[in-house]
């Protein structure tokens, strides 16, 4: 399949009326942490193209609304979050959770009736917190369920939120999600290869395979000289419709507009079994770094890696002049999964993915054949093993940093980390 210049603008563009923008607001999307909307109750955001005011009731529930107030357009973003709505800091209007105006404080007194604010209704969209992210959407109705992907389930587990702004259109991010071979040559040998030493390179890719599942596709490798015994043939990783990656965490990748995408990676470890019970309140979240003070890439951790290659493929790639191969077979099967999905939306059906069902969304599995590694708690020398992987694959990066993805993993989290994995024995205050 080669993708014309045509194909290219429907499969990036994402705002409001394109055929992207359209499939894609049939999905709800994570477009903030909750913790950050308890620090700070009302966030400016931008998702799909669309300029909104995201906040956190009194009562703990969430709204999205237009940018600027009806009555004479101030930012919302200065607004105070009240019981069941936001209330437009010029003049004191208050929107509920659907925009409509229940308050006109001067208007509603002075006229002695309700009537004229009645008719004002701000755009909104639904918000809704689960996982301890805040997710949005912006379709039609009815909204879709949110996924309750099986690790959501997990018990005892340490979970941290991470985002990110990355400076390219949100479809190279996702196709990375399907991409095998990257491992190998980006992640395996990239300080290999940029300090010069090819004699330490890894381990070839010898044969993938990929698998189509009902929500989107599984990549296996095998390496020169493994079987199919081997982990990265028996755990698969998920590229799952239209825009997770699900390896052993997840990673979103929330198209902002079409030019900047909203990384969000949600973490989960288990924890060793003498912090059982672990429950965590809130999900803690904090803003990791690609990029240092300086303006360079950092390229220490993992995503800081997949960062320069999205961007350098372009703000939006030209896919019109590429050269698929082999490996990009998955690529391809995702492209047309896409194209489909989008026809779907536009003959007035639900694309491939979305869930409805109640039932099965109590838990909707993984095809994982390694499930036990992440239900059962570590014994000391698993965990020892793994935490020597994280550093070896991390070089240059902090000597107690751990979080192999991103930099900038504040402290507080760090010794949270650190007690849930039982390194020490100092409980950190929430
Ligand atoms: S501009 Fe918002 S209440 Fe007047
Ligand atoms: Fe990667």
């Amino acid at each position: 399949m080669v993708v014309t210049a045509e194909q290219n603008e429907r499969l990036t563009r994402v705002g409001p009326g394109t055929p992207m923008g359209n499939l894609l607001r049939r999905y709800w999307h994570p477009i903030a942490s909750e913790a950050e909307l308890v620090a700070e109750p009302v966030k400016p955001v931008r998702i799909l193209g669309e300029d909104l005011v995201l906040y956190r009731t009194l009562d703990g529930r969430f709204g999205l609304i237009e940018p600027h107030c009806p009555h004479r357009r101030a930012g919302m973003a200065n607004g105070y979050a009240e019981e069941g709505g936001i209330r437009c800091s010029y003049h004191g209007w208050k929107f509920d959770l659907g925009g409509q105006c229940v308050e006109a404080p001067f208007e509603d007194l002075s006229s002695g009736s309700t009537r004229f604010r009645e008719q004002i209704c701000a755009l909104a969209y639904r918000a809704e917190v689960r996982f301890g992210l805040v997710w949005a959407y912006l379709g039609p109705a009815p909204a879709p369920l949110i996924p309750t992907w099986e690790p959501f389930t997990y018990e005892n587990c340490f979970t941290q939120i991470v985002q990110h702004v990355v400076e390219c259109n949100w479809l190279q991010c996702q196709e990375n999600s399907i991409d095998p071979v990257h491992f190998e040559w980006l992640h395996d040998n990239w300080h290999a290869g940029r300090s010069g030493h090819p004699e330490r390179y890894a381990a070839k890719h010898a044969t993938l395979g990929f698998d189509e599942w009902e929500h989107g596709f599984m990549y296996r490798r095998l390496h020169e000289g493994e079987d199919e015994s081997s982990d990265s043939w028996r755990n698969g990783r998920l590229c799952i419709m239209p825009n997770l990656f699900a390896p052993l965490h997840f990673e979103w990748r929330v198209p902002i507009d079409d030019h900047r995408t909203l990384s969000v990676i949600w973490m989960y470890e288990r924890v060793v079994a003498e912090r059982e019970p672990y429950r965590q309140d809130v999900i803690p979240s904090w803003w990791g770094q690609h990029v240092d003070a300086d303006g360079h890439p950092i390229t220490t951790h993992v995503l800081g890696q997949d960062v320069v290659s999205w961007t350098g493929q372009g703000v939006i790639a030209d896919r019109t002049r590429e050269h698929l191969g082999r490996s990009d077979r998955g690529v391809q099967m995702f492209r047309r999964r896409l194209i489909a999905d989008m026809e779907a939306v536009e003959r007035g059906e639900d694309p491939s993915g979305l869930v409805r069902d109640p039932d099965a969304n109590r838990c909707i599995r993984f095809p994982n054949e390694l499930r036990n590694q992440f239900v059962e708690a570590p014994t000391p020398e698993r965990l020892a093993a793994r935490m020597a992987v994280l550093k070896r694959v991390m070089p240059g990066s902090r000597p107690d940093d751990y979080f192999f993805l991103l930099e900038g993993q504040p402290d507080d989290v760090h010794q949270q980390w650190a007690w849930a994995m039982g390194l020490t024995d100092t409980r950190p205050s929430p």
